[in-house]
């Protein structure tokens, strides 16, 4: 996801440094009986790098700007893999260990440390194995599903041009993901769930 490239990044990035220093300056937040009712949510140039299994590097998110208010309902728009759930991920401190963030995240106007636990969003469901990858679960799929008279050369023929046919390449060699492993994202989840049936 690049700022100038997508339908997200146009929505989030309407504003630029000028919210940002806004938002650097907002006052302390709001409390009462010493409990914080508001969040002002900002993030600059953020950037999101991950290394797969297959050891390349790549770039989820590209020189990311935008903010949240309290009290308001703000959407995420972007095609499937585009970043939106990365974005949520980086933003509430919950990224996978083999993804590097770079660029400033402010809470409250203050450049935030954002351990587990301290935001949090709903993520979505899934009903595959998190730990195999898309190329094994489909693989897997094929073997058991395919009649036992297909030779296994075929049926990996097969799974290969299935990849391709589903524009899964790109993450072939990803985990699927779990609640402690970071993976494929929800809509390539709903094309591999596709591909099994
Ligand atoms: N930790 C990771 N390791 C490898 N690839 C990842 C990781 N996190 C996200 N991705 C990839 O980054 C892209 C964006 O994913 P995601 O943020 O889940 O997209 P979406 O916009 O659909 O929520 C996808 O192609 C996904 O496979
Ligand atoms: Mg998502």
């Amino acid at each position: 996801m690049r700022n100038s490239s997508s339908s997200l990044s146009s929505v989030i990035t309407s504003s630029n440094d000028d919210v940002i220093m806004e938002i650097d300056e907002a006052s302390e937040p709001q409390g009462h009986n010493g409990m914080v009712v508001s969040a002002h949510v900002a993030w600059k140039d953020v950037n999101v790098m991950v290394t797969p299994n297959n050891g390349d590097t790549r770039n989820i998110l590209e020189g990311l700007t935008g903010y949240a208010e309290p009290g308001t309902f703000t959407a995420l728009m972007g095609p499937s893999g585009s970043g939106k759930s990365t974005l949520l991920d980086a933003l509430s401190g919950r990224l996978a260990s083999n993804a590097i963030l770079s660029g400033k995240i402010l809470l409250n106007g203050r450049k935030a440390k954002l351990s587990f636990g301290t935001a949090a969003y709903v993520t979505q469901d899934d009903t595959l194995i998190g730990t195999l990858t898309v190329r094994e679960t489909i693989y897997y799929s094929a073997q058991l599903r395919l009649p036992d008279r297909m030779p296994l050369s075929e049926k990996r023929t097969l799974v290969e041009n299935t990849i391709v046919d589903m524009g899964l390449q790109d993450c072939a060699d990803t985990f699927i993901g779990n609640w402690h492993l970071r993976g494929i994202s929800g809509g390539e989840k709903r094309r591999v769930s596709i591909v099994r049936k």
